[in-house]
């Protein structure tokens, strides 16, 4: 059951944050349904920023916020409809809506258009996110100048337009209580899957038979899907980024790079882990995977309150070019290496993001110019790797090593807590599992 308070505190905040700003309108509106191909949709995913607010989960809705001394927010959602809901489900209409999810007043969507200029009237200002859904700009356009025709009746048409997901960004970007709750249940079941993962893998088996073994953990653990699109990448693979395939025979000898995660009640874990698909490291993976692991514990040493969000990076990447010059992957100094780039041709991503209701979420890394400082209830990935292919002109032993060690970090009072650390990822751990998996087996 959604905490309904959470949502409203959330919406309190945001018309404080207004009315401190000398008060306005925001209109929030969710995501369209979108058509895969005929008859058939995309499964729905509301928009993030309204489902901040609301919890409300239903296609067309919009969200209106007023502030100042009065401060209202008001729901627009589609109305009951019997026949609609013999074939689509259950749908909540304004009047439940207004219950259930704590709204001041809830209205049908079909009067949206006709409340809109009234609602915009007299206000200095709209919060809304322009320049992102074009058909919403027209919309929204269109009641400006509905509101503005009437001037001469002494009404006036907000002055100014500010993008609401500025405000929006830094709320989300300090997780609170419930959403902390939920990214760690997510996490536990994200680190379930690859463990299953682990022990389902072997030479001979499809990549895609493994990317049906994380989505049953997923769903069988009541996510509602993948957070991403799972990338299951098997030898060359593992060096494709983007890589979502997911078709590939595996073949012994072979590194398996997963980066999968489930999204629950809206909200992304994002996990990488890399293991031999025979379940034992040959020396040259096992230089490159303990490389990157070191580099992964750089980076989190440096993750925490009071550390600049670049900290981290900075660290993995220098741990990275020492090790691409110990292994002979580069040659020149370690300065010479980090100043050139020449290590971007092994690793060539940068080493985490925001994470939450979206997987690269909400909120600015730079304020002023300056990398932002690391705060207790941030949310972030720490996810270095190295890359090498046959194209690279290093010794064979290397090619196809395609390494990314990936966890998920809630930044603490003290440091920072890796939520997704029942994800193995030590060398040993990792061999052990799988051939306990394998003895089971036999
Ligand atoms: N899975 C997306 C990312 O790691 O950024
Ligand atoms: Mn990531
Ligand atoms: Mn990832």
């Amino acid at each position: 059951m959604r905490d309904i308070e959470q949502f409203r505190a959330r919406r309190a905040r945001l018309l404080a944050k207004m009315t401190a700003g000398g008060g306005g309108v925001a209109v929030i509106p969710t995501a369209a349904e979108m058509a895969r191909n005929r008859d058939s949709q995309f499964p729905y995913r509301f928009d993030s920023y309204f489902y901040y607010l609301t919890g409300f989960c239903e296609p067309e809705a919009v969200l209106v916020m007023l502030a100042g001394d009065a401060p209202r927010s008001i729901l627009f959602c589609r109305t009951k409809d019997v026949e609609r809901e013999i074939w689509d489900g259950y749908r909540y209409g304004p009047e439940a809506a207004c219950e259930a999810f704590g709204m001041d007043e809830a209205l049908a969507i079909g009067e949206l258009d006709a409340h809109l200029p009234a609602l915009l009237a007299n206000q200095p200002s709209l919060h809304y996110s322009m320049g992102y859904d074009r058909h919403w700009d027209q919309r929204i356009a269109a009641a400006l100048n509905a509101a503005r025709a009437n001037t001469r009746n002494g009404v006036t048409a907000p002055h100014s337009i500010q993008d609401v997901r500025a405000e929006l960004d830094e709320m989300r970007l300090i997780k609170d209580a419930s959403e902390i709750a939920t990214m760690r249940r997510a996490a536990a079941i994200s680190s379930e899957a690859h463990r299953r993962a682990m022990q389902s893998s072997r030479p001979g088996r499809f990549e895609y038979e493994i990317d049906a073994e994380l989505g049953y953990v997923f769903r069988r653990s009541g996510s509602q899907a993948p957070a991403y699109s799972s990338i299951v990448a098997s030898g060359p693979n593992a060096c494709v980024l983007h890589y979502v395939e997911n078709d590939r025979r595996m073949e012994d000898g072979d590194l398996l790079l997963i980066d999968a995660g489930c999204e629950l009640d809206g909200y992304a874990s994002d996990i990488t882990r890399t293991f031999p698909v025979n379940g034992r490291f040959s020396g040259a993976q096992r230089d490159v995977y303990q490389l990157v692991l070191s580099a992964q514990a750089a980076a989190q040493a440096l993750t925490g309150p009071g550390q600049r969000w670049n900290a981290g990076h900075d660290a993995a990447v220098r741990v990275l070019a020492q090790g691409m010059l110990d292994l002979g992957l580069l040659e020149g100094t370690l300065d010479g290496v980090i100043e050139s780039g020449a290590y971007r041709q092994f690793y060539m991503h940068r080493t985490g993001h925001w994470l939450g209701l979206d997987v690269h979420d909400a909120g600015e890394y730079k304020l002023a110019g300056d990398w932002r400082m690391l705060e207790p209830g941030m949310v972030l990935t720490i996810e270095p790797g190295c890359y090498i292919r046959p194209a690279d002109k290093v010794p064979e032993a290397f090619w196809n090593i395609g390494i990314r060690i990936e966890d998920d970090a809630l930044v603490t009072a003290e440091g920072c807590e890796l939520i997704t650390a029942a994800a193995p990822k030590q060398i040993d751990e990792i061999e052990n599992l799988m051939r306990a998996h394998a003895d089971a087996a036999s």
